[in-house]
């Protein structure tokens, strides 16, 4: 069922500062930054060769990962993302076995424009995990 690692997501406490060192001094593909206003989140992508690296910065008020920055004021990583091919499936499966997963349980769109959901971390051994329906 788990495909490839898409992404390993950090929050970053300024995303401009994170996207140039990752740019400027590690030479990477770096994206221009793109607000997602359902999600609470301005998201950044560093393309390395064998996956990608999400910056993540918190936007608006009631941003979810504002409460991690606080505890984290240098950054840390925030999640890892993994590909699954039927999402709906995968969760039905993963709920089944008793796994949590966060907010109403239905696929969002994520930052590829692509279903995502996200599981509880602490049944997934204190890594909040995302799924994306590559
Ligand atoms: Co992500």
């Amino acid at each position: 069922m788990i495909g490839r690692l898409n992404h390993v997501a950090i929050a970053v406490p300024d995303l401009d500062a994170a996207a140039a060192r990752y740019r400027d001094l590690l030479g990477a593909e770096v994206s221009e930054p793109v607000d997602l206003p359902e999600h609470g989140v301005t998201t950044i992508f560093v393309t390395v060769p064998n996956t990608k690296i999400e910056l993540l910065h918190p936007l608006g008020n009631a941003s979810p990962i504002a409460g991690f920055l606080e505890r984290h004021q240098a950054g840390g990583i925030h999640h890892l993302c993994y590909e699954v091919d039927d999402i709906r499936g995968a969760r039905d499966r993963l709920v089944a076995e008793g796994l949590r997963v966060l907010g109403d349980g239905e696929p969002k769109i994520g930052a590829h424009g692509k279903p995502v959901l996200f599981l509880h971390p602490k049944d997934m051994d204190g890594v909040l995990t995302e799924l994306e329906e590559a």
